[in-house]
């Protein structure tokens, strides 16, 4: 199984003959390192619509027939864009959805969101079981003690944590994100997108790594086996 970072909040997971795509932002994101259009998707998981999230979803769901799986009133309007040419899913926070490779759960986030369309709904993390790993992804949001209840019920492997800060915690309260998550790997996420959220991801690497977690900094385009 491998993860490959495509820049600012966008991942893609590859376990054995599947594929998902994280917030697949592609389309006006300066560190993508591909085109939305060689993107190719079993699933595709959005943790919320803002733009720099919802991205190419629509695009890649209609070529690829990939499901979607999003928040419930985001997902109503995903359903409608999309008719009859991808299904989408449609939980609520702490609901999860099963497949044949795994299942995901959406868990809170604390965030705003509005989607490019003007659905009004609300951001999640994302708890991502596959390929015998789990990985949560906390999408936007901002330090919160909550952050510790995935952990309690899943073993987490993983944690992707953003570290920009401006419309995300900042690397600084991200170290004490990923103590509350408690995973034992860490990847770090949007950032150095755009000038606000530039940050020093070594900086965050070392201050986690003192804590006897493993960082994993990839460059938007690198990948590495989970
Ligand atoms: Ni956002
Ligand atoms: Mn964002």
């Amino acid at each position: 199984m491998s993860i490959r970072y495509l820049g600012h909040s966008a991942f893609q997971i590859t376990s054995g003959s599947t594929t998902l795509l994280v917030d697949p932002f592609i389309t006006g994101n300066p560190k993508a390192p591909v085109s939305a259009d060689e993107l190719s998707a079993d699933v595709i998981l959005l943790t919320h619509g803002h733009g720099d999230h919802l991205g190419d979803t629509v695009d890649i769901a209609k070529r690829t027939g990939a499901t979607v799986v999003a928040i419930v009133e985001l997902a109503n309007e995903l359903s409608g864009s999309l008719g009859d040419a991808a299904t989408v899913l449609d939980p609520n926070l702490g609901g999860t959805v099963t497949f044949d490779w795994g299942w995901v759960r959406l868990v809170p986030a604390w965030h705003t969101a509005v989607s490019p369309a003007g659905t009004p709904h609300t951001p999640a993390g994302l708890v991502i079981s596959i390929g015998g790993k789990t990985i949560y992804h906390l999408g936007d949001t901002a330090l919160f003690s909550d952050l510790a209840l995935p952990g309690q019920r899943d073993r987490l492997d993983y944690a992707i944590v953003p570290i920009g800060g401006h419309y995300t915690m900042d690397r600084h309260d991200a170290v004490r994100a990923v103590e509350l998550v408690g995973a034992p790997n860490v990847i770090p996420a949007h950032y150095d997108t755009f000038p606000p959220i530039e940050t020093d991801a070594a900086a965050f690497a070392a201050d986690v790594e003192a804590t006897g977690r493993r960082v994993i900094v990839l460059q938007p385009g690198e990948e590495t086996n989970l």
